[in-house]
This record gives structure tokens, sequence and C-alpha cells, in this order.
């Protein structure tokens, strides 16, 4: 394989990169455990605010051209309040605090540390912030979608120094593959004081 690119977009170099986020994000969180059935247009819309939030960054790898995995931040001050809830409720400052979004790479590429390079891109984004921190969806061991092979990330995010929180969760609700209707999920909290 050639060798992968990784390059940390801020400003107005993340606008002309949305669409094929939004690609990326539709594509990839079809599988466990998000399932989710989303709509690039929607997707699109969504990650606008990368482009207009100060101190935001998306870091995208690509093959030659091609953007073949994103991951993205910003400070948890600029996201929307059900992301800022649990740590609110908690009398965390939230000022504090740098949200990794989405890490999103297809799957012919994994396993070759580009990962890992995405949580080192986005530490180096967090200057002056204590904390760093991103969710991830809780699903039941017995989901019926959840493939026999299936291994989570959790060992991969431990050693990338990142702590669960299981009181700091929040709810957001998406329609899963295959659903009729959009029904509401939990998301628990990973931390790490930098
Ligand atoms: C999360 C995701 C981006 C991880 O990407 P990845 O590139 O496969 O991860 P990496 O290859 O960097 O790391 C995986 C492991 O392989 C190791 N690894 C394998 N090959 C490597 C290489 N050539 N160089 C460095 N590390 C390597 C890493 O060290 C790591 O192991 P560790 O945790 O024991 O240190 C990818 O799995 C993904 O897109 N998943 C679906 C979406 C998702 O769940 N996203 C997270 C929530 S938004």
């Amino acid at each position: 394989m050639p060798r992968i690119k990784i390059e940390t977009c801020t400003g107005a170099a993340i606008s002309p990169l949305l669409s094929e986020l939004a690609r990326l994000r539709v594509e990839v969180f079809r599988a466990f455990p998000y399932l989710y059935d989303g709509n690039p247009a929607y997707e699109e819309d969504y990650l606008r605010i990368y482009a207009e939030t100060p101190g935001a960054a998306v870091i995208v790898a690509r093959d030659e051209k091609r953007i073949v995995g994103a991951s993205t931040c910003l400070p948890l001050s600029s996201q929307p309040g059900v992301l800022q809830k649990p740590f609110l409720a908690a009398r965390i400052d939230i000022s504090k605090i740098f949200y990794f979004g989405e890490s999103v790479l297809e799957a012919a590429y994994r396993g070759r540390g580009i990962g890992v390079a995405f949580f080192r891109a986005r530490e180096e984004q967090a200057g002056g912030f204590e904390t760093t921190a991103f969710c991830a969806v809780q699903r039941p061991d017995d989901h019926p979608l959840r493939p026999k092979n299936y291994v989570d990330l959790h060992e991969f995010w431990r050693h990338r120094g990142y702590h669960a929180r299981p009181e700091l969760l929040c709810t957001m609700a998406w329609q899963d593959v295959g659903e009729a209707e959009s029904t509401e999920k939990t998301l628990q909290f990973w931390t790490k004081t930098l």
C-alpha cells in the first residue's frame, strides 16, 4: 500500500473538504455500533460547524489525492448543549475542554497507525485546554446486529491515555439502519487530562 499522508486543516481550508467528509461519515457510521442511516446532504450541513468555529480542525488522511479518513476536533464550548450538559451537571468547566468529534477511516486502511495519528494530531490542536474528550455510543452486548467478531475500541482508546467516564453520559437520536424511525441512544464520554 502507498504511504498515507496525514494533514491538519483549519479555517477556510475545511470548507472544500465537507462533501468528502460527509460521504465518509455516512459510509463508516452505517456499521455497528453506530448503525447510522445517514444522509450526505444533512451531514455536510452538520459538518459546517468545523469550518466556522475558531479553534476547530479537521485531520484528513489521503491516499494520493483521495480522502480515505478524517477526524475532527473543536472547543466543547462551541458544541450543542446536548454535549455540554453532562459536564455542566458535573460542575466541570467546559471552557477547559477540547472536544473530539468523529474519526472515520475506510475499512481497507485500518490497522496501520492512522487512528493513532488522528489522536496525536488532534491533541496537538488542544493547546491551552486542560482536557480532551469524546463520546461513543453504547450498545447492549446482545444487540442483534453486533458482528460475531466485533472488537470494540476501548483498549485502543485506553492505549491513547483515555478513561471511560460512566458518570458523563449524553443522549442523541438517529435512525438506525433497517429501522423506520429515529430512536434515542446513550453515548458515554471518555476523557484525558493533558
Ligand atoms: C477508529 C479508527 C479510525 C481507528 O483507526 P485505525 O487506523 O485502524 O487504528 P490504528 O491502526 O491507528 O490503531 C489500531 C491499533 O493498531 C496498531 N497498529 C497497527 N498497525 C500499526 C502501524 N503500522 N503503525 C502504528 N500502529 C499500528 C496501533 O498501535 C493500535 O494498537 P494499540 O491500541 O494497541 O496501540 C477506525 O477503526 C474506524 O474508522 N472505525 C470505525 C469508526 C469508529 O468507530 N470511529 C470511532 C468513533 S467516532
